[in-house]
């Protein structure tokens, strides 16, 4: 039906005859000509018919917006002065012969340049046309070529592309399942894999040496800008190899696709302990393009009477900490109290702060509400300690640990947003060296990363003290996002049998639950590990978009609905018969 995208002819073609066909973009009369911009995947053309063409003009004339056209005739160039350096297409148009209706349109819900104006319901629920703005079709165009370099990519290096079940058993990762019922076998329930961390490890107990897929993942979980329902990961696992080596592909995959799409390069990647990245940035995803750190002042307030920080000083479950800001001292009461109820959200129960005008003036040159609880020989080590110079502002945290951590952590970052001092547009890292374990209160313990995660030391010493070692984990990080994580895993049963009990999971559940795991391990495992990237998120980082459902064709709300099938749905008495399942009703406000 066509010869060229709208999109991509140019001055090449000059005088050449061609078809194209696309939407109507706009439409405008001027005085007797009709200019008609056609929009394609490819991008804007500007077709102009005059009256010398009546039944082009004529039909021309009744377009309306969003009709979909088929248009033939003279590429030319635009008469000087009118053309327009901003569009590929900018120095040509085309001059309409004939001009057919492929098919109507309804007036839009939206004008597709107003997007902003109708919020994202209005979007969402027509996606079809919310797809159809170039910016939408630019970023699942990006996602392709992203998919299709790291196939190619993966496939060069020998890795085999593998389809795994989505009609599984649950896989722990730490979210709930989404379940399917099973009609023929009453009562019982699928679960859609939350990754495909067994059956990749399963692949490398059958000798493929080295897997990978662009796997559909499913997470019943509280959703965020970054989260989605279903997603997708590069997921990826090799035989006999270290953390080293899982490391050195996947950051040079990530290189080489930064280099290629965006002609960036990130150069290498540096590593960071868990440890390092909680105390300097109060979080294991540090946005390292922001250049604040944390100082832990603890030693420095066990004796204080001001109790806000001498209690928490005296804690070993607490952190006493400052976060110092260069330029801080700018900020009005109204910025501080903004912040201080900001890292409430992170529980945090206040933010004293220190504001640094003339050090030369000693304590006179200082402006705070806390100096009068504070001696002012410790308040001088707090200046030594964090290296203050004047201008800066000094903010305080003083609390539980995660609570500090948190709430410091976030208000670094929102703090170097929006006082503009990111240092450079990219900052990836490794984070290594993770805790196997963590407390999960009422002497219980969860696994940092999944209960698969081989840890650095053996079965018994795991057992002893199960809060005291590594995992063999690592997470790769981009400008503070997790872009991906993995670990070399368990190969030995006897291993995954002490972890298992650690956290508590009886002899019955682990066969019951994962019995196919550990009956694999037992004929000859090797030794293997591997990763996982959300491709959803790489391209969002990418791209630079700020919620994930910009880079989703047909994405979930907030709350976990699809606003264009209206899913999810009831279904029919019948169908709910035949699973087996009766509804039970239920107050609607108990349900919500
Ligand atoms: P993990 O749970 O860290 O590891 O997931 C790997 C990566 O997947 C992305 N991701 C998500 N993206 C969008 N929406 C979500 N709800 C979501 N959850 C996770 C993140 C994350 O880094 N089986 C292990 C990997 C392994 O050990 O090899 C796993 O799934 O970018
Ligand atoms: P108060 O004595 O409660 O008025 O607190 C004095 C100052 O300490 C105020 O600036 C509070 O915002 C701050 N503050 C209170 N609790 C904390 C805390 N847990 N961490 C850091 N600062 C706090």
């Amino acid at each position: 039906m066509r010869t060229h995208y709208c999109g991509e002819l140019t001055e090449s073609q000059l005088d050449a005859t061609v078809t194209v066909c696309g939407w109507v973009h706009r439409r405008r009369d001027h005085g007797g000509v009709i200019f008609l911009d056609l929009r394609d995947r490819q991008g804007i053309l500007q077709v102009v018919v005059d009256p010398d063409t009546p039944e082009a003009f004529e039909t021309a004339d009744r377009a309306r917006n969003e009709w979909v056209m088929q248009i033939s005739g003279r590429v030319r160039k635009r008469p000087s002065g009118t053309d327009n350096k901003d569009m590929p297409t900018g120095q040509i148009e085309l001059l309409g012969k004939v001009v057919n209706v492929l098919n109507q349109a309804d007036t839009p819900p939206f004008q597709l340049d107003e997007h902003a104006k109708v919020g994202e319901e209005v979007r969402l629920k027509h996606r079809y046309l919310d797809l159809r703005r170039p910016e939408m079709l630019d970023n699942l165009m990006l996602r392709s070529r992203v998919s299709t370099f790291v196939r190619n990519f993966l496939a060069k290096n020998g890795f085999v592309d593998t389809e795994t079940p989505i009609l599984t058993r649950a896989t722990p990762e730490g979210a709930r399942d989404y379940l399917v019922p099973s009609r023929v076998h009453k009562g019982e329930f699928f679960a859609l894999p939350q990754s495909p961390q067994l059956f990749k490890q399963l692949l490398m107990v059958a000798g493929l040496d080295r897997y990978f897929q662009i796997a559909k993942c499913f997470r019943d979980e509280d959703l965020r800008a970054d989260r989605q329902p279903e997603f997708t990961q590069i997921d990826l696992e090799m035989s006999f190899v270290s953390e080293d080596d899982v490391m050195q592909l996947t950051e040079s995959m990530i290189r080489q696709l930064f280099e290629a799409e965006l002609n960036v390069d990130l150069g290498a990647f540096p590593r960071m302990t868990y440890a390092d990245a909680m105390a300097r940035f109060g979080s294991d995803k540090p946005d390292l393009r922001i250049p604040y750190e944390l100082i832990d002042i603890r030693d420095l307030m066990t004796d204080v009477e001001f109790k806000v920080f001498q209690a928490p000083a005296n804690d070993p479950a607490c952190r006493v900490t400052v976060l110092r800001i260069p330029n801080g001292a700018q900020l009005s009461r109204k910025d501080i109290d903004d912040y201080t109820k900001f890292v409430g959200l992170y529980g945090a129960k206040g933010l004293a702060w220190i504001k640094v005008n003339a050090l030369a003036d000693g304590i006179e040159g200082l402006q705070s509400p806390i100096l009068k609880f504070i001696p002012d020989t410790i308040i001088k080590a707090v200046l030594d300690r964090v290296h203050a110079i004047d201008g800066d502002i000094l903010f305080f945290g003083a609390d539980q640990f995660k609570i500090v951590s948190d709430a410091l952590g976030a208000l670094r970052i929102k703090i170097g947003h929006d006082l503009g001092a990111l240092t450079h547009p990219w900052a990836p890292l490794w984070v290594i060296d993770f805790p196997m374990f963590e407390d999960a209160g009422d002497g219980r313990v969860a696994a940092l990363h999944h209960p698969f995660t081989a840890p650095t030391c053996s079965p018994e010493a795991l057992r002893t003290n199960p809060l005291g070692h590594n995992s063999r984990a690592y997470d790769m990080v981009l400008n503070g996002t997790e872009l991906g994580g993995g670990s070399i895993r368990i190969h030995d049963q006897a291993m995954q049998q002490a972890v298992f009990e650690v956290l508590n999971i009886s002899p019955d559940e682990q066969r019951e639950k994962f019995g196919f795991l550990l009956d694999a391990l037992r004929y000859g495992a090797p030794p293997h590990g591997g990763l996982a990237f959300g491709l959803d998120r790489l391209v969002m980082l990418m791209l630079g978009a700020s919620s994930i459902r910009d880079v989703i064709a047909f994405p979930k709300t907030q709350s976990a609905t699809c606003l264009l099938t209206d899913a999810p749905g009831e279904v029919s008495q019948a169908q709910l018969k035949e699973l087996h399942i009766r509804i039970r009703q239920v107050d609607t406000t108990e349900a919500r």
